[in-house]
């Protein structure tokens, strides 16, 4: 059943109609979030990195970057955009490492590919090797869809009549617990961070005004919410978002 699920997943992101992120609002919030935490002279290991739109505003301020993707499609999208880039095919659960290497990372990044992984155990698995690719300082910045945030809003949306959110069949949302179970002997919960403010908004306050509109994401409500979302000024709340962001530091 996981290895038919698995080849669904890569028929899925070796298709020509499929691309990293359609939301380009929420791509934007992801990449703005994650640049908080990564230096001009880090140098940045992407783990999953699709066809590059995720990374485009992180890498503006460091371009000391490496990429590896499992899709050769996605991969090359990425490498027609953006020519010379350092990019390799890769399955993340045969990293092509051995734990006693000197690697040059100070920063390790998934963002929305460990929930590509066909079931939590290959997450957990694949979670477990990476600390052995940073030096004690370095920073593992998980950028995923995690269970609980994505619980908080669908029962919002329930109480007042909306259908709850599922996860896309092609994604496991992580639980919280996985990553501090498999983590914490090695590394410390340095931050956490997520898009609340965005997807509070447009999956709940767009429907109560609109009704049970698409939650399609190209429409002047999703804007503003992106706008509010962004601005130094807003309120800060957690907690209502399913894509957060984990800071980890290794030990
Ligand atoms: C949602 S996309 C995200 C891409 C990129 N990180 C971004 O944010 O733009 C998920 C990516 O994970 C990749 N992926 C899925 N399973 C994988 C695996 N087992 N090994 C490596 N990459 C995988 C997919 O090919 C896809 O490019």
């Amino acid at each position: 059943m996981s290895d038919e699920r698995d080849s669904q997943i890569n028929a899925y992101w070796e298709s020509y109609t499929t691309t990293s992120m359609n939301d380009t609002y929420v791509a934007t919030l992801e990449t703005e979030m994650l640049a908080r935490y990564i230096h001009p002279d880090d140098r940045i290991l992407d783990l999953g990195c699709g066809d590059g739109t995720g990374s485009l505003g992180y890498r503006k301020i460091c371009p000391h970057y490496a990429g590896l993707d499992r899709s050769l499609k996605m991969l090359k999208v990425f490498s027609e955009r953006e020519p010379g880039l350092p990019l390799a095919r890769c399955d993340l659960r045969f990293l092509p490492i051995s734990p006693h290497q000197a690697l040059p990372f100070t920063v390790v990044i998934t963002q929305r590919s460990l929930i590509n992984l066909p079931d939590s155990e290959s997450q957990e698995a694949v979670l477990r090797q990476l600390p052995a690719f940073l030096r004690p300082g370095g920073r593992l910045l998980l950028c995923e869809a995690f269970r609980d945030g994505a619980e908080n809003i669908n029962a919002l949306r329930t109480q007042f009549g909306y259908k709850a959110i599922p996860a896309r069949w092609h994604n496991v949302h992580l639980e919280r617990a996985l990553t501090e179970r498999v983590l914490a002997g090695e590394m410390d919960l340095a931050a956490e961070e997520d898009l609340s403010m965005y997807f509070f908004l447009t999956r709940v306050v767009k429907q109560l005004i609109n009704g049970d509109v698409a939650l399609g994401w190209d429409d002047p409500f999703n804007k503003m919410a992106f706008e509010l979302a962004r601005s130094p000024h807003s309120p800060r709340f957690k907690g209502y978002s399913h894509i957060s962001l984990q800071v980890w530091v290794k030990r």
